[in-house]
């Protein structure tokens, strides 16, 4: 048989645990990084011929990675994973180089992506570009 003092002291036990309960589960909840699901793309809209001048290289995200954008001299489009294939720093198209440069180790890549100098032991990664009018668009190669 429980006495009436053993059962007041198991009421205020469950009560304050009850309570710590009620305040530290969603201050854990809080503090703790949330994991955002990252939308899946395949195809992204860059921008319009007119927003890139001949001869240059802009970098734009393509989901959480960045890309680089090559309009060459010719007017042709060429696009990439920007992510050196080193130790993935972020390259940039040089025109004063006429080549995509990582400045992490001086490596660099032909406007092909082909890595001709310094340590990035592969090519970067192609994105298709495809233009609908004066619209940009890349896409994953697949
Ligand atoms: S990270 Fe690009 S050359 Fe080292």
């Amino acid at each position: 048989m429980i006495d009436r003092r053993s059962f007041l002291d198991w009421l205020l036990g469950g009560t304050v645990f009850a309570g710590l309960a009620a305040i530290l589960y969603p201050a854990a909840r809080y503090l703790e990084p949330q994991e955002i699901p990252e939308a899946a793309i395949s195809s992204l809209k860059v921008g319009t011929i007119e927003d890139f001048p001949l001869d240059s290289g802009t970098i734009f995200k393509f989901g959480r990675k960045p890309g680089l954008l090559i309009h060459d001299a010719d007017g042709k489009f060429r696009a990439f994973h920007a992510t050196c294939t080193h130790l993935s720093c972020v390259v940039q198209y040089r025109k004063d180089m006429g080549a995509i440069y990582c400045a992490c180790h001086n490596g660099r890549f032909d406007i092909n992506g082909k890595n001709i100098s310094g340590p990035p032991p592969r090519p970067l990664e192609e994105f298709d570009v495809h233009l609908k009018g004066n619209e940009v668009y890349v896409s994953l190669r697949g």
